[in-house]
Formats: structure tokens, sequence, C-alpha cells
């Protein structure tokens, strides 16, 4: 247990004060910081808006809080801020892209670009992809695809963090899965973005930053018992056992070694050398749904599901049924409007970072309805 809180605490007691950061200004001090660390500023404002995005969809784990972390990569080496991509077809409906050690949100983007075009040429693009680093939310790219009228798939691994099923020590990444359809809405796809772990280590990461408690049944401490002290986690636990277990062994061979990049316990840590080149894989798949029989109403039947599952009978009196997708629509429409919710810890760094970088810091203002969806 974190001291200071009971076991049974939730956020919004842990959080007396809500302060934010509206999206626009938010968008301008990261470009800025990408700006000042090198980026070229296509990939800066590509960057940006990605992570905006991400924070906008509730992703507090994947969005705007992990630029210090790329802005100590870029300036240790080990994230090259001018990247040179290679992408080489292998194929009609393959392609190998080597990310040259670039930021991995560039480099995602451009390989799901490379998908998309020989999805509308041939009916599928598959992208391997090495040589990168973290790519953020993999719902970006799923997104992306979805977003052009295509079915995507989207994968990408990390380092060790979480213990296999029936282990107590951590072997495989928290190894995300998306796979998004396009609606007839084309900017609210059903997209699945998820990590097949019971939480993403960079949730541990703001708890950590926070000092805040986790959840019961997401981590064991280093001797293998279940913690919700985030300083004193030892492994994460797969979601669902052994399924997700599963899933992340066979997302980590699509990602590592189909792409000539290592697995697991191999890839160099996300939180530790950050001169070493993480060399981390992704793979990145976009087929043409006009291709196979439902295609031309797929969009449009997607819709009709997602209405349908939404009136079924709930569980139980207040509870609510949702599609995969809702709580990010949801959320950024709230967001659009009170920003993009900030925490204590979380402020303190990016006053540090402008100093840092020399760049203005954005405008922070106190709104209740800004508050954090998630640690
Ligand atoms: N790049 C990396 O190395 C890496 C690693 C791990 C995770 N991630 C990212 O972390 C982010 C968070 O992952 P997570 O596992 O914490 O996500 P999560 O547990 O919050 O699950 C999110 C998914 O579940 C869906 N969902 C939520 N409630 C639902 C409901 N009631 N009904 C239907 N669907 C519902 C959402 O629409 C979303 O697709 C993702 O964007 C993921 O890509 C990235």
């Amino acid at each position: 247990m974190v001291p200071g809180f009971t076991e049974d605490q939730t956020m919004s007691e842990v959080i007396k004060e809500a302060w934010a950061i509206q999206a626009e200004s938010m968008n301008q001090w990261v470009f800025a910081c990408l700006m000042a660390a090198g980026m070229d500023p296509v990939d800066a404002k590509l960057v940006a808006r990605s992570l905006v995005q991400t924070s906008l969809w509730g992703i507090d784990s994947h969005g705007v809080a992990r630029v210090p972390h790329y802005l100590k990569r870029i300036q240790a080496g080990s994230i090259d801020p001018k990247p040179q991509i290679q992408v080489h077809r292998t194929g009609p409906c393959t392609a190998q892209v080597d990310g040259g050690h670039g930021h991995g949100i560039v480099i995602c983007h451009r390989a799901m670009e490379e998908a998309i075009a020989m999805a509308k040429e041939n009916g599928l693009g598959a992208v391997g992809v090495g040589n990168s680093s973290h790519c953020g939310a993999i719902g970006l790219y799923g997104r992306q695809a979805a977003s052009q009228g295509l079915v995507a798939l989207a994968l990408t691994h990390s380092d060790a963090f979480v213990a296999p099923y029936g282990g107590r020590a951590k072997f495989l990444g928290t190894n995300p899965i998306c796979l998004a359809v396009p609606s007839s809405n084309a900017l609210e796809p059903i997209c699945v973005d998820m990590a097949t772990s019971a939480v993403s280590w960079n949730r541990v990461e703001n708890a950590r930053r926070e000092n805040q408690p986790l959840e019961k049944g997401w981590a064991l401490d280093q001797h293998g018992s279940p913690t919700t002290d985030p300083h004193a986690v030892g492994c994460l636990l797969p979601l669902a056992a052994y399924k997700g277990y599963a899933l992340a062994f066979l997302i980590d061979l699509f990602c590592g070694p189909l792409n000539a990049m290592p697995y697991g316990p191999r890839i160099p840590a996300m939180y530790g050398d950050y001169a070493q080149q993480r060399r981390l894989g992704s793979f990145m798949m976009a087929l043409d749904p006009k291709r196979f029989a439902g295609g031309a109403t797929l969009a449009s039947t997607a819709v009709a599901m997602a209405a349908e599952a939404r009136r079924q009978p709930p569980a139980f009196d207040g509870a609510e049924i949702l599609v995969p997708g809702d709580p990010e629509y949801r959320c950024e429409k709230i967001r659009r409007r009170s920003g993009i919710p900030i925490e204590p810890g979380q402020w303190k760094e990016i006053r540090e970072w402008s100093q840092r970088m020399k760049v203005e810091a954005p405008t922070k203002v106190n709104n209740n309805e800004a508050r954090p969806m998630e640690i």
C-alpha cells in the first residue's frame, strides 16, 4: 500500500483539485519542445498532434505525459530526431520498414501509410517495422487506416514487464493490440486498443510520479506477492490470465523476431540506459473490405451492430453497455471543452522541461470537469 492512502481510496478521492491545459496550448508546447530537441518540423507536428490526440481520448498513460521521456531519449542520443526511415517493398502486399532509430510515432505512421497504399492498390498491405522506438498508443495506427475506409490490425511490443502465466518474474512486454473497422462516421471507427497485460506499464509510471496506489490484481512485488504500491512492483500480471499471456507471446513474435528484432527480456529497457537504442518492432496491416462479400456495407453494419449492442439489457441498475472506442470518443468530447487534466507531478515536469528546452510553458486552468480518467 502507498503511504498516506488507504487501499480502498479511489482516484477522485485522492485528487482534490483538477487542473487542465487546453488541447491547442498543449499541442503548441509539445511541438515547441520537440523542435527545440532538433526534430524535423513535419515530424514534430505529427508527434505533437498524436500525443495530444491520445490524451484527448483519455489515454493518460501514453499521451503528453510521455514527452519528458522522449526528450530525454533524444538528448541521450537513442532516438534520432531526424532519422533516415527506409521502406522496402518485399512484394505486392508486403513491406519492411527500417526506422533508423527515429521516434516510434513517426516510424509507425510511415509504416501504416505504406500498408494503406498497398491495401488500396492490391487489397492488402502488411508491413513489418524494425529499428524503432516507443510508438505510444497503438490505436493511433488502427484509426489511421480505418479513417480511410480500411480494416486494420496494429501490433507493437515492449521490453519485459509482465510475468508469463503461472510465473512471478517479468518475461514479456505489455504488447498491445489494435483492431479497427471503419464505421459510417469516419472519425469514430469501431476500435479496440489495449495492452495484453492487466495494465500498461506507463500507468505504473504515472502512479509513481503522483505517488498513488495501483488497483488490486495488476502487479506482483519482487517476491511474487500481490502489491498495490507502484514503487514496489516487480512485474505486472497478464490480462485475463493465460489468454493475455498467449496473445502477448504471439504479438512479440510478430513484432520482434519477424522483423529481426529482439523479444521480451532481450529488448533494451524503456526506463533503462537512455543512450541505448530500443530496437523495437511493430506490425501494421490494412485491408480493403471491398474485397470481401460484406465489404460494401461493413461500415453501416458496424454502426447498426454497435447501436444494437448498446440496447442490450444491462447487468444491473445504472450499468451501461458500450462498444470498443466509445470511452475514447466520449472523453475527447469532454476534453476538447475542458482541456487535458494535469496532475501535480506532471505539472512540475512540464515546468522543468519548459525551462530546460527554453520554451514557454502552456497555460494551466482550474477545471473540475477535466478529472483524469485513469492514473
Ligand atoms: N507502445 C507500447 O509499448 C504500449 C504498450 C502497452 C500499452 N500501450 C497503450 O496503452 C494504452 C492503454 O492500454 P490499456 O490496456 O490500459 O487500455 P484499457 O484497459 O483502458 O482498454 C482500452 C480499450 O478497451 C475499450 N473499452 C473500454 N471500456 C469498454 C467497454 N465498457 N466496452 C467496450 N470496450 C471498452 C476501449 O475502447 C479501448 O479500446 C493503449 O493505447 C495501448 O496501445 C502501448
